[in-house]
């Protein structure tokens, strides 16, 4: 028999249950990653969607097969195995869904995962453990707000591209990376101006991109990876580099610093690295010495285009023997001495127009055997000798916009070693002379 008494105690005590199972409710409900969302995946030719809810992704999207699934929909978080042991998931798309947080193990045991695609987003920061045990093909965090890397961010992880452009980083510390293999490293557009020491040494990398940072010297201890090849650095703030910075990177074959605040080139920044293609356009350099090019055994181009040098130094490049694309237009250059390519024999492209090259010795392209391309437009070139070409052959020769009045002799011989097309328009042809160039240039153009 239950009295009055007992009744009223049990009622008490069941509704503080049912209050306790309700409020635990709640708290789950607040751990739940995936409410309501619309998941959408492509087969049979056709869009397929589905509504849900769930604490972890795999109880919303069918299991059969390889799935390329795309989540849209308010994703503030995801929790602790959101999206976890999906056999079958091969691509993620969580663009766009106001996610602001990743909790620690959200991603596990994903064993066929090839994209993790999480840009536009609004993350701040990436925290230890996030990405750990994954091998794939591309994890995407573009332009989220991430201003902060946790040690140990990525830890056991092998990617073919991490891309973290287009956020606000202002620093990159160092333990980021913990056995991690990337192809490519896109930290591009953000505000970088501080890179720890050995930020990059615990990660094997092909790329590094750094175009639109605010990066001021080329710090060896930052710039420290065994296999790098190619660092891309255009539009930062260097301004000074020196013998020493590049020793810590021995596989280095591409750099690039266009857009930068250089003025000139001191020696032993390059010697005996690996480099291939060295670009240096668009800076302020004034001054490149005498060795700074030297040693380079391996290099194939190089552009210095865009600055402001004015002189040609004919002992630029010794034992780099290999250059074949030069690139030094738009400078102001006056004057192209003897031999001024003698250390380059192999040269293959020539860009010299938009200097202001008034003296150009009748030495000057002696040693060279074969210029697929050699251009001095835009210049202020007075004379033409008809010796110029001996021994050179050239593909195509630019000599519009110079200062040429006439240029002596049969023009049939002057320009017998050039094979396809002569160009001398926008010149200042003497009366007598005009008339024997423009019958020149249309027999020897008429192919062309
Ligand atoms: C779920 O979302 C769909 C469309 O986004 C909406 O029509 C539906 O009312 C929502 N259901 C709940 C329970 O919020
Ligand atoms: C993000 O989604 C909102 C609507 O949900 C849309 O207005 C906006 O254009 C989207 N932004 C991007 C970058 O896709
Ligand atoms: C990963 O998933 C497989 C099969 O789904 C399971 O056997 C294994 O225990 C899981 N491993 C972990 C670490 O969860
Ligand atoms: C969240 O990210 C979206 C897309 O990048 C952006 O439009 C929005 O302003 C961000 N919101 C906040 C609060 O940062
Ligand atoms: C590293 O990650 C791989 C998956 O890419 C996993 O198979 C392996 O067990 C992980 N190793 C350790 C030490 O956690
Ligand atoms: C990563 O996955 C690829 C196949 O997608 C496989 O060939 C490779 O061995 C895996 N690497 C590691 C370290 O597990
Ligand atoms: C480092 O990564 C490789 C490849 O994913 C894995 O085989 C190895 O176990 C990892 N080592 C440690 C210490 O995590
Ligand atoms: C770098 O050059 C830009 C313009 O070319 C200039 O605005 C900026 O002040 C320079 N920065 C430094 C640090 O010298
Ligand atoms: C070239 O580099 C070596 C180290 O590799 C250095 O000892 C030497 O002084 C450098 N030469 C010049 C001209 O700077
Ligand atoms: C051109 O080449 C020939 C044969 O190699 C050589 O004898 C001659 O001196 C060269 N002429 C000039 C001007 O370099």
């Amino acid at each position: 028999m239950l009295t009055g008494k007992t009744i009223s105690v049990f009622k008490r005590y069941s509704l503080q249950l049912v209050l306790a199972i309700f409020l635990l409710k709640i708290g789950n409900g607040e751990e739940i990653t995936f409410k309501n969302v619309t998941v959408s995946w492509w087969k049979d030719n056709t869009d397929q969607t589905i509504f849900g809810t769930a604490d972890n992704l795999k109880k919303i999207i069918p299991s059969e097969e390889e799935m390329y699934v795309g989540v849209s929909g308010y994703i503030p978080v995801l929790y602790e195995q959101s999206v976890y042991e999906i056999p079958n998931l091969k691509s993620l798309h969580l663009e766009n869904v106001s996610l602001k947080a990743i909790k620690p193990g959200a991603f596990g045991n994903l064993s066929v995962l090839q994209y993790l695609v999480l840009s536009d987003n609004n993350l701040t920061e990436i925290k230890s453990g996030t990405f750990t045990n994954l091998n794939l093909s591309e994890i995407d965090l573009r332009m989220n707000s991430i201003n902060s890397l946790q040690t140990g961010a990525f830890k056991n992880v092998t990617l073919k591209y991490l891309r973290l452009n287009n956020n606000k980083l202002s620093e990159f510390p160092s333990n980021v990376f913990e056995n991690v293999t990337l192809t490519g490293l896109h930290l591009y557009e953000n505000h970088i101006h501080t890179i720890a020491p050995n930020a990059f040494s615990t990660v094997s990398m092909d790329s590094l991109n750094l175009f639109y940072n605010q990066i001021e010297k080329l710090d060896p201890e930052a710039f420290t990876n065994s296999e790098l090849r190619t660092l891309i650095l255009n539009y930062n703030r260097v301004k000074l580099l020196r013998a020493g910075d590049l020793k810590n990177l021995p596989q280095l074959k591409r750099l690039s610093l266009k857009n930068n605040n250089l003025t000139e080139i001191p020696e032993g920044v390059f010697n005996n690295t690996k480099i291939t293609d060295l670009e240096l356009h668009h800076n302020k350099i004034a001054r490149i010495a005498s060795k700074a090019f030297n040693d380079m055994s391996g290099l194939r181009g190089l552009n210095i285009a865009f600055n402001k040098l004015t002189s040609w130094d004919n002992g630029w490049l010794d034992g780099s023997s290999q250059l074949s694309v030069f690139r030094a237009s738009f400078n102001q250059i006056a004057e192209i001495p003897d031999e001024a390519f003698k250390n380059y024999p192999r040269l293959y492209y020539l860009a010299l127009q938009e200097n202001k090259i008034a003296k150009l010795s009748v030495k000057a392209f002696r040693k060279l055997g074969y210029v697929e391309y050699l251009s001095l437009n835009s210049n202020e070139i007075v004379s033409w000798r008809k010796d110029m070409l001996v021994n050179v052959s050239v593909g195509t020769l630019d000599l519009r916009m110079n200062k040429l009045k006439c240029i002596e002799g049969d023009l049939d011989q002057v320009f017998g070693s050039v094979i396809d097309g002569v160009y001398l328009s926008n010149n200042p042809w003497s009366e007598g002379c005009a008339i024997k160039v423009e019958e020149f240039l249309k027999k020897k153009n008429q192919d062309v």
